[in-house]
């Protein structure tokens, strides 16, 4: 008989029946060390694919592979016990066919343990949402600015700025839902369309520079932390942490340099020979 463990962590339709509840609060991390700490606060830790642009150095998440991925997301399943854990599908991983999709899926599921993934793109996504969610596959959608599809948009700039575009993006927002998405990330819009689309669907939103007329928000940690060089200009910081790191990093460099660093004897109690 297997033991089972204590604590019981949010699944995909656990944050499918938010909507319109308590607001969803969700953080990036992809390590074992930040997930723990985001998991004590958060609903949901999206282990996004900016890990190419935050932890790599990368411009855009366009070169993020499977294995980046899949490395990660068990990273930060072995640090987190308590939220649900998505981990992104990068860019190239399930565009092709809704078999390939399942395939990268399958193995993210396999491979990290999470409890669902996240793809972007609107009513072109719909048929393989709807193929993976049938096959035992949570999927979070992502529609507005959809920073993988960088190369045909031209720049990361916010999405519906004309109203005249808006009417595609709510029909993104609308497809993905009918087609078994258990929510969805919104980056990007204006209030008024982000209003428009969490009153008109039946999941989630989770907005990310789209405004409090979301059922949550999701930002990359590193960014609201004050970690990140570049940050979108939606972005508050909760903290500054890169001048504090760069003090404790400097104060090392300078003892070290100095040779007032500890022996073993302030480590160990040991006597130093004479
Ligand atoms: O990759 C990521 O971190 C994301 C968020 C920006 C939503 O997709």
């Amino acid at each position: 008989m297997s033991v089972q463990t204590a604590v019981k962590r949010k699944t995909a339709p656990d944050i499918r029946a938010r909507k319109g509840g308590d607001p969803i609060v969700m953080l990036t991390s992809y390590h074992a060390h930040t997930a723990t700490l985001v998991d004590r606060y958060c609903d949901v830790i999206l282990v996004g694919d900016s890990l190419g642009n935050v932890m790599h150095g990368f411009e855009t998440t366009v070169p993020v592979t499977l294995e980046m991925m899949i490395l990660q997301g068990h990273a930060v399943m072995r640090g987190s016990k308590q939220s649900l854990v998505v981990v992104d599908m990068p860019f190239g991983s399930y565009e092709a066919s809704k078999e390939q999709a399942f395939h990268s899926a399958a193995r993210i599921m396999k491979e990290t343990h999470c409890g669902a993934v996240k793809l972007e793109g609107g009513a072109r996504m719909a048929d393989t949402i709807a193929f993976l969610s049938e096959r035992g596959v949570p999927v979070m959608a992502h529609i507005g600015l959809t920073p993988q599809s960088i190369n045909t948009l031209g720049s990361f700039r916010a999405q519906g700025r004309e109203e005249a575009d808006w009417a595609r993006i709510e029909n993104d927002a609308r497809a993905i839902s009918e087609a078994g998405a258990f929510s969805v990330v919104v980056e990007a819009v204006a209030e008024p369309l982000a209003r428009r689309i969490t009153e008109s669907i039946s999941i989630p939103t989770i907005g990310i520079g789209a405004s409090a007329a979301c059922d949550g928000q999701v930002l990359v940690l590193e960014d609201m932390l004050g970690l990140s060089a570049k940050v979108p200009k939606f972005v508050k910081r909760y903290g500054n942490l890169a001048p504090a790191i760069e003090a404790a990093i400097e104060g090392y460099a300078t003892e070290v340099r100095s040779r007032a660093f500890p022996g073993p004897e302030h480590v160990y109690g040991m006597k130093p020979k004479t």
